[in-house]
């Protein structure tokens, strides 16, 4: 069903945003530069990126490839839902630790791949349904995003929501029958979870404007007008033997909607053209500024998905194809991204959900405000805690639950109750708060918390 997919000449664009906090890439001038992908992406600002198998980190001639051509890494299946989460509530990161440690030691970001799928699915949670698959996909993107916390550069938060064919609506899943709101809240639980984490849609079929990439554009603009936290789609771009010929045009359109965009799973099927669609697709990420980088679908075309397509830029024996040398001459030949970040549209909302209250003029102690993402049967709030003038070095903050209303997790505090009345103190980390500093965390829960108001006091 898969390969069928892939021979539709899928168009997909990914957009991510800068660089975690603390995530180095080289975008200096380096040796190498103008000869490896690795070195003549950083050179344009950008990175060039591979899905790993973390298996094969140990196989020596795959390993060689990867770090020396490759500095963003995204894991093919082990940061998925079934590979994080095979058993509910019992979390799983053997392999993308690995794939995290792998990259730290190499000088390679890492994008998340992919928080809320509807394949690959843990069984238990395809057999859930309703308020308690909406509550269990919550608690999921909460608990991998903050595992990884401060370790990705951008997240596939949610990863094909969209249909094929000409309805430019939703994909049929049980995700989806949790209410068209899913997608929201799940980038309301990653920011809240990941602050540092670019928060990207990502989806295939998407490689022109067409009706799918439509709908997936009016999904962006509308969470750009009301502040959901979005900051990037990804363009997977599993290609056929052609390219639509506004595959540029499609990625500058959601660039001007103020969100980044990637190339997150290139592959290209093998034929005359490989070679020349590997080169447009580059050159067209290289002249759209917010285009910040391409991920191809593994290394070399044995590691495919794509069984005999031999698609991807290095041959069985690692060799280096056409293709490869169309991307670097492609990367070689474009145009860095400006020094100065690209201007959002002065339209551009604000990035809080407009439902927050104005965040409190700093006053001696400490002010909450809570933003509340509900759905029938649960919640997540998000709350945000402003040091007085006089700074704190810890902070308190109560909430009266209505009743029915039952906290069941709690991220970056420590609750105690979980009814009626609550309280959450500060961790270690977020205690010592400057003047007017702010600081986040939050609590998921049973039940409605509408209309709950917090008390904030500071020691
Ligand atoms: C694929 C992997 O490459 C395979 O190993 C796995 O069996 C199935 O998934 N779109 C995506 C990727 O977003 O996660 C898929 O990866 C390929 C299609």
């Amino acid at each position: 069903m898969k390969h069928r997919r892939v021979l539709r000449a899928a168009v997909t664009v990914a957009v991510t945003g800068a660089l975690a906090a603390g995530m180095t890439m080289a975008l200096t001038t380096s040796a190498n530069a103008g000869t490896t992908l690795r070195a003549s992406a950083a050179e344009k600002g950008r990175y060039f990126g591979a899905a790993v198998a973390t298996g094969k980190l140990s196989t020596g001639a795959y390993t060689t490839i990867l770090n020396r051509e490759f500095n963003s890494v995204v894991a093919e299946n082990e940061m998925k839902w079934d590979a994080t989460e095979p058993q509910q509530g019992r979390f799983s990161y053997t392999g993308g630790d690995r794939l995290v440690s792998h990259a730290q030691a190499n000088g390679m970001s890492v994008r998340g791949h992919a928080l809320l799928w509807y394949q690959q699915e843990p069984g238990w949670a395809q057999n859930m349904s309703g308020s308690a698959l909406r509550s269990a996909m919550i608690n999921h993107v909460t608990q991998v995003a903050t595992h990884f916390r401060g370790k990705i550069y951008a997240w596939d938060v949610v990863n094909e929501a969209f249909a094929d064919g000409g309805s430019g609506g939703r994909r049929d899943s049980n995700l989806q029958r949790t209410g068209n709101d899913w997608i929201e809240a799940a980038f309301r639980a990653a920011r809240v979870a990941d602050p540092g984490a670019k928060l990207c849609y990502n989806d295939y079929n998407t490689d022109g404007i067409n009706a799918k990439s439509t709908g997936i554009y009016n999904m962006v603009r509308d969470f750009k007008s009301r502040g959901v936290p979005i900051d990037c789609v990804g363009f997977q771009s599993h290609l056929g033997t052609s390219l639509a010929s506004d595959y540029q045009a499609n990625l500058q359109r959601f660039a001007d909607l103020g969100v980044d965009v990637q190339i997150t799973e290139l592959d290209v099927m093998t034929g005359g053209n490989q070679a020349n669609i590997y080169g447009a697709v580059t050159r067209a990420c290289m002249n759209v500024s917010r285009c910040t980088g391409i991920t191809t679908w593994g290394v070399r075309d044995c590691d495919s998905w794509r069984g005999s397509d031999n698609a991807l830029l290095f041959d069985c024996n690692g060799n280096k194809k056409a293709a490869y040398t169309a991307v670097l001459n492609a990367l070689n030949a474009g145009p860095a991204i400006p020094t100065d970040p690209p201007t959002d549209p002065p339209t551009d909302p604000p990035t809080d959900p407009p439902t927050d209250p104005p965040t409190d003029p700093p006053t001696v102690g400490c002010a909450a405000s809570v933003s509340l993402n509900s759905w029938t049967g649960g919640f997540v709030a998000s709350v945000k805690v402003t040091a007085g003038s006089a700074g704190t070095s810890g902070w308190n903050v109560g909430f009266t639950l209505p009743s029915g209303a039952s906290v069941t997790n709690t991220w970056s505090a420590t609750a105690s109750g979980s009814t009626g009345t609550v309280r959450f103190a500060n961790v270690n980390y977020n205690g010592r708060l400057g003047a007017g500093q702010v600081t986040e965390f939050g609590f998921q829960g049973t039940g409605s918390a509408s209309g709950v108001t917090p008390t904030c006091t500071a020691s």
